[in-house]
């Protein structure tokens, strides 16, 4: 009680004498945590605790979202706390607070995935190896990232997830750092990929103040546009007893297609498509011939007769292909989102094989179901464009990022890093170009560039958010991606610094103003962080692109130069 009533008031008067505090709130327990909570909270602190070096923590098999443990975490004081949000709904969030001697001094926040409801313990325990107060939402509910449903009639439960929870939690699990520690925080950031991408770029755009540097990757921005795509995209190959419909079982034979026609098109045939949009492919080389049938072959013949028809393509199923790789325009040319990459066959498995569930993804489904119609029976059969119109009318939940004016952020000295595997099978990689590129627009013509504060880099060969095809470096310390190599992996192993480490990179830009002009990422051997790297290779800030400079060893970062085409 008395380390507590000290603490109360010697919180009052804060900023004149830290050290004191140091040594008097730094107390790991739930009564003490829950005096740290700012007078008139509503908040309540759940849980805490002291997790030792080398310690496990994580919220288990009930976290749906993130049940995998983090492991060998530095000594730090596990925090969860839940927040209401209005009458009937609240948000948690977890909080890792290490020793007052580690840390940094600094704040990040993370991200989420798909819908999915879960503290992100496993991006906060990889913040942590830095010596961040790191923090996570469960954006207000617990599900897996494919599950929709609990947004189901729960307007209030969408707005948690659209953008309140993560400000919400922001705000006070930032209260509670510095309270803790007695000290402010000297820099704040946030690291998120996919929903991630999305939470951050929203934090961007209505809470401006929230973070010094914000890194998203692979963001889900467009929410209304997105969510009916994905539903548009399984549309494309359903039914699938129709003539259209595509067996996965030719995705690969599809994939070496592209890339015997494309990966030489960027000057170096590496398995490795640099630049999918600069690619004209020509998929009729897929068609099935007409070959005669075989001399012994019996009738009725059921065309087409190809030396080897589980390798080739139909008319209709290249009809199909056109769809997949040309954007979704309406009605007079109205753009409605872009189309998957070439060269991202390696994960149409997730929105184009529909053999299993018989329909698209649920990505999309219970999206139009449960946040939009309220109609948990839905048919997909019903999905027209109206339903674009209609989810533009409603926005639920707020969810779309696409406040393309970024001047707030901008004038407060904010950074933006941004990024998009081209190889992404799960959200468009040019969904983040047209961003880009709106922002682009919209700020040249208030009279600010952007390579001063925002960036954004292109992944040859990255899938969704992490892990790539032939090879192609893809690890750059980005979010989610240590988690990938290991429960215990952090920044780049060997190579721990603003070049190749992208959260490095982003804080050298905001404390020194240091931007970066490339960033370096690195492919393991098996993607493990105990084989050797085999490939390295710049990124580079679009519209540049990585050209092999002619000489040394391809493998090599300094065999690259990032080169402007336009
Ligand atoms: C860390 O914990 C693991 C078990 O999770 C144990 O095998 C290992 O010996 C520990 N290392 C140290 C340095 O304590
Ligand atoms: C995960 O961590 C939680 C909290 O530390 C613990 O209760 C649970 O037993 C752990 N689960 C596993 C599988 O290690
Ligand atoms: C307390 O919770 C309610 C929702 O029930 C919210 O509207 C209100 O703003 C909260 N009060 C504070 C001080 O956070
Ligand atoms: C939440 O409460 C509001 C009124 O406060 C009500 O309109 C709404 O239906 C409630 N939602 C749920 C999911 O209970
Ligand atoms: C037919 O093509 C498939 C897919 O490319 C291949 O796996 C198979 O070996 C080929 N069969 C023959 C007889 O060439
Ligand atoms: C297309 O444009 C024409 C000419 O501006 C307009 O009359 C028509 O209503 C538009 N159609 C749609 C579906 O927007
Ligand atoms: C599908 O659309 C038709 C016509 O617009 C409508 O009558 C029907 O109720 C819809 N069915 C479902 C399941 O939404
Ligand atoms: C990668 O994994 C394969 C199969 O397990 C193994 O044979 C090979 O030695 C590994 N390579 C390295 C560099 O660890």
């Amino acid at each position: 009680m008395y380390r507590q009533f000290v603490h109360a008031c010697i919180s009052y008067i804060s900023i004149g004498v830290p050290v004191i505090l140091a040594e008097t709130s730094n107390t790991c327990s739930k009564s003490s945590l829950s005096q740290l909570l700012p007078g008139g909270s509503n908040a309540t602190i759940i849980e805490v605790t002291p997790v030792p070096a080398n310690g496990t923590f994580g919220g288990g098999p009930a976290d749906l979202e993130f049940p995998t443990n983090d492991t060998k975490l530095p000594a730090l004081c596990a925090v969860t706390v839940n927040v209401p949000s209005s009458e009937n709904s609240s948000f948690n969030f977890g909080l890792f607070l290490p020793q007052a001697t580690d840390w940094n001094g600094r704040f990040i926040s993370s991200g989420n995935g798909g819908f999915g409801g879960g503290i992100n313990w496993n991006d906060m325990g990889t913040n942590s190896h830095y010596g961040f107060a790191s923090m996570s939402t469960d954006t207000g509910h617990i599900s897996s990232t494919g599950d929709g449903s609990w947004a189901l009639n729960d307007p209030q439960s969408q707005a948690d997830w659209g953008y309140r929870a993560m400000h919400g939690s922001v705000s006070l699990a930032k209260e509670l750092t510095k309270s803790y520690y007695g000290k402010s925080i000297s820099y704040s950031y946030y690291s998120g990929c996919s929903t991630g991408g999305r939470q951050g770029l929203k934090e961007v755009q209505m809470f401006p103040e929230d973070f010094d540097g914000v890194l998203a990757g692979a963001p889900a921005w467009w929410t209304t546009h997105l969510q009916t795509w994905t539903v548009k995209v399984g549309l494309y190959n359903l039914p699938n007893n129709g003539a259209n419909h595509i067996p996965a079982s030719l995705f690969p034979v599809i994939s070496a297609e592209v890339f015997r026609q494309c990966d030489a098109q960027d000057g170096l045939a590496d398995g490795i498509i640099s630049d999918p949009y600069g690619c004209d492919f020509y998929p009729e080389t897929l068609l099935c011939d007409q070959s005669p049938p075989p001399a012994n072959a019996t009738a009725p013949y059921s065309p087409p007769y190809d030396a080897n028809s589980s390798a080739c393509l139909t008319g209709p199923q290249i009809n199909t292909l056109y769809h997949i790789y040309n954007d979704w325009v309406e009605t007079n040319q109205t753009f409605v989102f872009p189309h998957l990459a070439l060269g991202s066959e390696a994960q149409w498995s997730v929105l184009l094989d529909t053999s299993v569930t018989n329909s698209p993804n649920s990505l999309g489904t219970s999206w139009v179901a449960n946040f939009l119609l309220s109609d948990p029976n839905w048919n997909y059969n019903n999905f027209s464009y109206s339903t674009v119109q209609l989810a533009d009318q409603i926005n639920p939940g707020m969810a779309n990022a696409d406040d393309f004016d970024l001047t707030p952020f901008y004038k407060r000295g904010g950074k933006l890093l941004h990024y998009h595997g081209l190889s992404d099978g799960l959200i468009a990689t040019g969904s983040s170009i047209y961003f880009y590129k709106q922002v682009l627009k919209t700020m040249i013509a208030k009279g600010m560039n952007l390579d001063d504060w925002y960036r954004f880099f292109l992944v040859p060969g990255m899938q969704h958010c992490a892990n790539s095809v032939n090879d192609a470096p893809w690890y750059f310390a980005g979010a989610n991606q240590p988690f990938e190599l290991g429960s215990s992996v952090y920044s780049v192993p060997g190579f721990s610094d603003p070049k190749h480490d992208i959260l490095l990179a982003l804080m050298a830009w905001t404390e020194e103003d240091r931007a970066p002009d490339s960033i370096i990422a690195t492919k393991f051997a098996n993607d493990s962080v105990e084989a050797p790297v085999i490939r390295q290779r710049p990124l580079c800030p679009f519209p540049t692109q990585a050209r092999y400079v002619g000489l040394g060893n391809e493998d090599d970062a300094e065999s690259w130069e990032c080169r402007a085409l336009y």
